[in-house]
């Protein structure tokens, strides 16, 4: 088990299409594994001769391999969807912070997500689901842009039969939805939140953390207990070359997931 700026070879067991533009890769150590991982951290990821990329962890910590979502944006993340089965990737990590969702115990856990956010929530929803009765309720706001760009699609009614309450919004309906069409935050006013016994986790989008967290605080959540998932460029992964900084942090040593407390002035500034 090593963290190391030398990758951990790993490779393409299975890939899963998620939307026209994101593939989830589950990857089996071809030798030692990298340490083992806790929710919201992520790890570097190389593709051979086209370069390396952050990319959170979408799957549940403590098993075997690594499952990682990706959406293609451009060179790398294209690479790394476009893998087959048995192709080598490599892999540096696991690094950063965590959600930290069993803070939630003997409360409501609230996750939001927009887009490919679901994938970094999703070992922490998979962890308390694990742990279900520690957890008052387990309440999943997903917002995708349309019915089709919508990531676990096949694992919603899961979680639900798995007693969370998953709601979910589309931004463009087709004719087939039969759900929810506004932004993410319209579904908040139903959750029936609990202000003084909830733990939010936030991420997607910054204006859509920026929004959702704004629409918490007035309904009464403090900043302590919201969280959200920031990211920026990163290269060594290991607080070292900066690439990473937003104001006074190292996103990939203080970060990813920050309280709301330290993220909000933060999320003013843009990367440059
Ligand atoms: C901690 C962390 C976790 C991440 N987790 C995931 C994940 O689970 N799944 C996933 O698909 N992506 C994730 N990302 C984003 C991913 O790292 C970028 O999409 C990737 O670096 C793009 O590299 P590229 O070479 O493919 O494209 P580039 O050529 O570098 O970029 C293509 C386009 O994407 C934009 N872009 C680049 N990086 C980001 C970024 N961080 N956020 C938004 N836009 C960006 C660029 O401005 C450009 O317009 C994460 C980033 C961080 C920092
Ligand atoms: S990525 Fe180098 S300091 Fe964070």
């Amino acid at each position: 088990m090593t963290i190391s700026a030398v990758p951990s070879g790993y490779r393409v067991s299975a890939s899963r299409q998620e939307t026209h533009d994101t593939v989830t890769l589950f990857l089996e150590p071809t030798g030692d594994p990298i340490a083992r991982y806790v929710p919201g951290q992520f790890t570097m990821l190389y593709a051979f001769g086209v370069g390396e990329i952050p990319i959170s962890i979408s799957g549940p910590a403590g098993e075997h391999g690594l499952t990682q979502t990706i959406r293609a944006v451009g060179a790398v993340s294209s690479a790394l969807c476009a893998a087959t089965p048995r192709q080598l990737i490599g892999v540096r990590g696991p690094f950063g912070t965590s959600w930290g969702e069993s803070d939630a115990t003997g409360q409501d856990l609230l996750l939001v997500a927009g887009g490919i956010g679901l994938a970094p929530l999703r070992p922490a929803l998979l962890a308390a689901l694990d742990q279900r009765h520690r957890y008052r309720r387990i309440i999943v706001l997903v917002g995708a842009r349309s019915p089709a760009e919508l990531v676990f699609a096949t694992e919603l009614q899961e979680w639900r039969q798995r007693d969370a309450c998953v709601e979910v919004t589309v931004d463009k309906a087709d004719g087939t939805w039969p759900g929810n069409v506004g932004v993410v935050t319209q579904l908040l006013g139903r959750a029936d939140l609990d202000p003084r016994q909830t733990l939010a986790l936030i991420c997607g989008p910054e204006v859509m953390m920026r929004l959702t967290a704004r629409a918490l605080l007035a309904a009464g959540l403090d900043r302590a207990s919201i969280r959200v998932s920031l990211e920026r460029n990163m290269q060594c992964g290991v607080a070292e070359c900066g690439h990473c900084q937003l104001g006074p942090l190292l996103l990939c040593r203080d970060g990813p997931v920050v309280s709301y407390q330290v993220a909000e002035p933060l999320l003013a500034i843009r990367e440059l």
